[in-house]
């Protein structure tokens, strides 16, 4: 097989990507390990910023997340039993962010890739990205036993965190920086109303909790468990208790419990692998960076990686401008790094940890600190809304 654009992974960075390439006529094919129906299956953040819904609306994919996402001026923030309005909106000068789940996000995307009529293949195994330290790289899968070849111009590692990208690049040539933070967020989702209508990231004593939603008859939640901590030992009940006693008061008494859609205990890790390119392989999203979800960043990190492959690619096909491949890296990494930032700060400011009661009282004066007075809210608005994308020249 030939393509001009082999993509490894159909997360959502690698259907973003081959839908905008394909809206200017470049091909691709995507490679996925698991079902369709699996990657369907994985329930993940929903706060989606401006420049993401702009890259959807190019793709030409917005029209659901446009009727069905939720438009939020506002994000809150609890400390005890004080509830705190971050006004995203005011401070900004009228930016918002949009709730819409990421399955949504990737059910639209799978949807459009149907239509498009370019080619996917799902549950491949032993994809094998090789070649691409010179001109000609070629990507080698099994599919039902059989083995195959996709010569190509580019390789995109969509892959995630366990893909096989990242491995692929020789020894020697990447540097990983990592934290793996003490504790990890037990989630649960359930078709009760939300507690609230905006978002609350909750400090308390006993643990951080953020009360999301996916819908006005969906909730999110979560609570900071100690790491090690079993799912199996949490019964619906036994979360609901917990929760209740992490809100504000005045919110407690709104919250409405029911069964458990699912539940499940994700580890947090900030990770960042430099460079996120080698020959004519790029490493996108997952495959290059992990955040905390304190902050919402990851899938929104993902989105501008893409935004800036495509951006690149696109110039490379319409006007030759190979020249501009080198950049992709360098252009990712500087938004890359600051939403690992923002997003190790706030995971810091919200959590509690055990281990030091100084590092603790400290952080509650950071917390306070920016909460305090409109400047300071509008650092934390600016970052959560999402900084501009950087144009590739
Ligand atoms: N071969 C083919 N596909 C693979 C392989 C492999 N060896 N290894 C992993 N994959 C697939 C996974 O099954 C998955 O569907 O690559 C996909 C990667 O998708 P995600 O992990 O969702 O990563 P990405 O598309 O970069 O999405 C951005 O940011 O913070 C997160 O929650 C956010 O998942 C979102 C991510
Ligand atoms: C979610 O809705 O799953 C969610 C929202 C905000 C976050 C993290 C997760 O910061």
């Amino acid at each position: 097989m030939k393509t001009e654009v082999a993509i490894i992974g159909s997360g959502p960075s690698g259907l973003l990507l081959g839908q905008l390439l394909h809206s200017q006529g470049i091909d691709s094919i995507i490679l996925e390990r698991v079902s369709a129906d699996h990657v369907l299956s994985r329930i993940r953040a929903g706060v989606i910023e401006e420049g993401f819904a702009s890259l959807m609306k190019e793709a030409g994919i917005a029209d659901r997340m446009q009727a069905e996402g939720e438009v939020h001026h506002a994000v809150e923030i609890a400390v005890g039993d004080d509830l705190h309005s971050i006004d995203l909106f005011d401070l900004t000068g009228g930016k918002s962010v949009t709730v819409y789940g990421q399955t949504e996000i990737t059910q639209d995307l799978m949807k459009a890739r149907e239509a498009s009529g370019r080619r996917s293949f799902y549950e491949v195994a032993n994809v094998c990205p090789q070649n691409f330290d010179g001109d000609s790289p070629f990507v080698t899968f099994e599919k039902d036993g059989e083995a195959h070849r996709i010569d190509c111009d580019y390789i995109a590692g969509c892959d995630g965190f366990h893909g096989v990208s990242r491995p692929a690049i020789p020894d020697g040539v990447l540097t990983e920086y990592e934290r793996v933070y003490p504790f990890g967020w037990l989630g649960l989702l359930a078709d009760t109303p939300p507690v609230n209508f905006e978002l609350i990231y909750i400090k308390h004593e006993r643990g951080f909790a953020l009360c999301s939603k996916r819908s006005e008859s969906r909730s999110r939640y979560y609570l900071q468990v100690p790491l090690g901590e079993k799912v199996e030992d949490w019964s619906d009940d036994r979360f609901w208790e917990e929760l209740k006693r992490r809100l504000p008061s005045s919110v407690a008494d709104n919250l409405v419990t029911g069964p458990s859609l699912e539940k499940s205990i994700a580890p947090l890790r900030s990770f960042v692998v430099e460079p996120m390119q080698y020959g004519r392989l790029f490493l996108v999203g997952d495959a290059a960076h992990i955040v905390p979800p304190t902050g919402a960043k990851g899938l929104n990190l993902a989105a501008s990686d893409v935004a800036t492959l495509y951006n690149i690619l696109k110039r490379v096909y319409q006007d030759n401008r190979t020249d501009l491949i080198d950049r992709y890296s360098e252009i990712c990494l500087r938004r890359v790094w600051n939403g690992v930032r923002f997003s190790w700060w706030m995971t810091k400011m919200l959590h509690h940890f055990d281990e030091d009661k100084f590092e603790d009282r400290v952080r509650d004066s950071e917390l306070d600190f920016f909460l305090a007075d409109e400047n300071r809210r509008r650092i934390l608005a600016e970052q959560y809304v999402g900084l501009p994308y950087e144009p590739v020249e």
